[in-house]
């Protein structure tokens, strides 16, 4: 099958795209300020809020006619019932045969959710009690290492899916933890790993092996490297004791060493950028524990059914979509940049560079046609205050356009509550001066009253004037609590989905990384020695890398 989106054709033919590049070049004659003036209510009407989240969007360059626009554009894409056949567990990811149910990830016992008439949710509770189980037993001291000590670290090691979504959580509500520290290891650079093991015991330490193929190169290296250092502290025994995996594939599990009893599955329908909600997110639980677990899969259920029953015209992540489809394709911006202000938010533009690129850095349509339109933006963005001071100068006077989400928890963690609403200040001052700019006039009459005059005021000017007319999201969240980091990050996903139905990609799969991990095998064997078939520019440079290392012939 091939739906959301039947049949496929050049979508920039259809008579609502059309509209759209009509309206886009109208508006492109139209500031932001002309927008505002022009419509009192602007503010008040393009706002809208769900599960606690309040999405800001009248700092975008629509109006009233491009939104309906969009909405048209929805609809003939077939949203509604792309939508529906997501959550009823058809199998929209086609190129792999699965479904897609990370809502069932979160979704209460009696939900009813099937897969080929199979209910799913029996299974969900059960390794989520699973999950609970262990959470309590390891927080409480009940689990024990090899000696019989109580577990003081926990270190996760797994990459992309298996890593990105459950260390930002650790890292975003790590003033919740309560629980043995966590870890983080990913990369198959060997320096965090040895750098890790030099301040660990083996004695305290428990890794969680997280991979849903465990076969991926860096995650197999990293694991065996951890295994190594604690057999040679402890011995063969003790691995049952220091390791759990987390796996839909436990063959692979078993051959590693770890029992079948310290296996928490998943399944083929659960994709691993949209994981965390499963056994993936076991850190998270034993960091957190399993009530706060809890909360973050209550906030994105909640995101889930305001998804799902919500008006478009109310509905917070078809609104983002449809404005991140309406920067891309109609304005024709490449980026999009998320500034959260909130240190603990560093690594949401690393989760949300998973989850939009590997899901819509797509150029074929489902069909596997080359596509007639634009896809995924290039997403990037660091924390507020931080990146002000870094890239921002490029936002406010850059030749480019980049699109910015502002992310705000408006309560503080903490005492220090005047930095506090110095930080809210920046944000929503940012988002200000992005969109109003600085009129030339009044730099002029500011620049004069200093006494340049001439050429001399002329340049001055230009170098200080912000032409403004660049557009944000704010997205306010109460606090930064597990139940409304949930709603947000299930917003993100959901407004990943709604572009790829708009686009007419499968927003599941991920063949572009296969190429680059076959050749990385190639590559390692000549490094090795061996004869693999190389390009003259790779065979080379092995040639010198091997010569400078003293490699063997
Ligand atoms: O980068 C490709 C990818 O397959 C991601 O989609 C996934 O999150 C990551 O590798 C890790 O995969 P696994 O959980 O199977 O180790």
């Amino acid at each position: 099958m091939n739906s959301p989106g039947a049949e496929m054709e050049d979508r920039t033919e259809r008579p609502q795209w059309q509209a759209l590049e009509r309206l886009a070049s109208a508006i492109r004659g139209r500031h932001l300020n002309a927008l505002f003036e022009r419509d009192a209510g602007r503010a008040e009407r393009l706002c809208a809020q769900a599960c606690g989240l309040t999405l800001d969007y009248s700092r975008q360059r629509i109006d009233t006619e491009v939104l309906e626009g969009l909405f048209a554009l929805a609809e003939a894409s077939g949203l509604r019932a792309a939508i529906e056949a997501m959550f009823a567990g058809e199998r929209i990811n086609h190129t792999e045969s699965r479904a897609v149910l990370h809502t069932a990830l979160r979704a209460p016992p009696d939900a009813g959710i099937a897969v080929d008439g199979h209910d799913v949710m029996p299974g969900v509770h059960a390794v989520l009690a699973r999950m609970q189980d262990f959470a309590d037993r390891v927080r409480g001291g009940d689990w024990r290492g090899h000696d019989g000590q109580a577990i003081t670290d926990v270190v996760n090691i797994g990459i992309g899916g298996s890593d990105l979504g459950p260390r930002m959580v650790c890292e975003a509500l790590g003033h919740l933890a309560d629980g043995p520290r966590a870890h983080f290891i990913a990369n198959v650079d060997g320096a965090p790993l040895s750098a890790l093991l030099n301040r660990l015991d083996p004695a305290t330490t428990l890794f969680i092996v997280t991979s849903k193929t465990f076969t991926t190169q860096e995650t197999m290296a990293n694991a065996h490297s951890a295994r190594r250092w604690l057999v040679s502290a402890a011995d063969e025994a003790a691995v049952g004791k220091h390791f759990v995996a987390v796996s839909t594939n436990h063959e692979a599990v078993s051959e590693f060493g770890i029992d079948a009893d310290n296996v928490f599955g998943f399944w083929d329908w659960v994709g691993g950028r949209y994981s965390l909600w499963s056994a993936v997110g076991l850190s998270i639980a034993v960091a957190l524990g399993f009530e706060r677990f809890r909360a973050l899969l209550d906030g994105a259920a909640a995101m889930d059914a305001h998804f799902r029953d919500a008006p478009f015209e109310r509905n917070l992540p078809v609104l983002m979509a449809l404005i991140a489809v309406w920067n891309r394709n109609f304005l024709k911006l490449g980026t999009q940049v998320i500034a959260p202000y909130r240190e603990a938010l560093a690594r949401l533009p690393a989760w949300l560079q998973q989850l939009e690129m590997e899901s819509n850095g797509k150029r074929v349509g489902r069909d596997g046609r080359p596509l007639a339109h634009e896809t995924t933006p290039a997403l990037w963005g660091d924390v507020g205050t931080n990146a002000q001071h870094a890239f921002f100068q490029m936002l406010h006077q850059g030749t480019e356009i980049h699109p910015v989400d502002f992310i705000l928890p408006v309560a503080a963690d903490h005492a220090l509550d005047e930095q506090h609403r110095m930080l809210i200040a920046n944000c929503l001052a940012q988002a200000a001066a992005m969109a109003a700019g600085r009129p030339d006039e009044s730099v002029r009459e500011e620049l004069a009253a200093a006494g340049l005059q001439g050429p001399e005021l002329d340049a001055a000017c230009g170098h200080r004037q912000f032409p403004g007319n660049r557009p944000s999201n704010t997205l306010l969240m109460a606090r930064l609590d597990p139940g409304h980091l949930g709603a947000l990050l299930a917003l993100y996903e959901h407004r990943t989905f709604v572009q790829s139905v708009i686009w007419g990609i499968n927003a599941f799969d991920q063949w572009g990384v296969e190429l680059g991990k076959r050749m990385a095998r190639d590559v390692l064997s000549a490094l090795d020695g061996g004869d693999a078939a190389l390009d003259p520019a790779t065979r080379r440079l092995v040639m010198q890398i091997r010569e400078s290392s003293g490699s063997p012939d």
